[in-house]
């Protein structure tokens, strides 16, 4: 397959949460394929930080401060992106929050701000994103951020994030329907844990605690180990790209394995 089918120049690509993590990778890989990459996040600081890194790479760019879970700064988000850039091409709706707090203690305020940005924020940028692509006709591509908890569940108090993330992939299906006739793709990928500073910051902070979480998460994974950001960015390259384009209300694990591996399962072992 010739590379030309992953070239991205004259694009115009949305990215939320993009101040670091996997945004920021999504932001290197698409930018390094000739995008034009428009940034936002609440993180100020960061996006300044994540513009110098992608313009020093040569990667066009604009960032705009928007919280993903307010209608009115995501409307003020699109106003400026189409200002700015025109009708984008490709969304990738990225930025999450979560919760370590068990069921019974989880309080209203709690569920609706991970459900508030991880489900309500993708509809809000999914929905502000289409109001500019529909109407100029233009064949487009959403690819949302999910994760294996959107699947199967995980325990450790995550479990608003979990329903989150098993609403984005239903989202993800409803709006590929939704959407296929005015040739707007919509897929998802579903992340293992993912090498990302966020990762490494708790790994250094909870110290023998994230160690034995680890060993234990990596016995889940057949491949042995988590995910690079660098992972996750490739496949957003691909179901962004014309190489996918015959693909759309797809949920792709990203996962060494991880969801097709069953509980009970031996890795080989007899
Ligand atoms: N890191 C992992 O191990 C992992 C695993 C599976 C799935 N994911 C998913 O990947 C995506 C990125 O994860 P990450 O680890 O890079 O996250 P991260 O926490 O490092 O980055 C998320 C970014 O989103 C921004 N953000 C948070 N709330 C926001 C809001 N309301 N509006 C706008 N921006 C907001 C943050 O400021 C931050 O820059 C998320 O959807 C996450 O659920 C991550």
């Amino acid at each position: 397959m010739s590379a030309k089918i992953f070239d991205l120049t004259g694009k115009v690509v949305v990215v939320t949460g993009a101040a670091g993590g996997i945004g920021m990778a999504v932001c290197r890989q698409l930018g390094g394929s000739g995008a034009t990459i428009v940034l936002s996040d609440i993180d100020a600081s960061g996006l300044e930080l994540s513009k110098k890194e992608l313009e020093s790479r040569g990667i066009k760019c604009g960032t705009f401060v928007s919280n993903t879970s307010i209608e009115s700064e995501v409307i003020a988000f699109y106003q400026y992106v189409s200002k700015e850039f025109g009708v984008p091409d490709i969304l990738v709706n990225n930025a999450a929050q979560g919760t370590h707090t068990p069921p019974q203690d989880t309080s209203l305020e709690i569920w609706n701000r991970v459900i508030g940005t991880s489900l309500t924020g993708y509809f809000l940028n999914a929905r502000e994103f289409a109001r500019l692509v529909i109407p100029a006709k233009k064949p487009a591509a959403i690819v949302n951020i999910s994760s294996i908890a959107g699947s199967s569940a995980i325990g450790r108090g995550n479990f608003a994030y979990s329903t989150a993330k098993g609403g984005v992939n239903q989202f993800t299906r409803e709006l590929a329907i939704e959407w296929a006739k005015s040739k707007i793709r919509v897929n998802a990928i579903q992340p293992c844990s993912v090498n990302t500073p966020g990762w490494r910051k708790w790994v250094e902070t909870e110290g023998e605690a994230a160690k034995a979480l680890t060993t234990l998460l990596l016995r889940g994974i057949p491949m042995g180990r988590v995910a690079e950001p660098e992972d996750i960015a490739n496949a957003v390259h691909f179901l962004a790209s014309d190489a996918a384009a015959m693909i759309t209300g797809t949920i792709l694990p990203v996962d060494g394995g991880n969801l097709a591996y069953n509980a009970g399962g031996t890795l080989g072992e007899y």
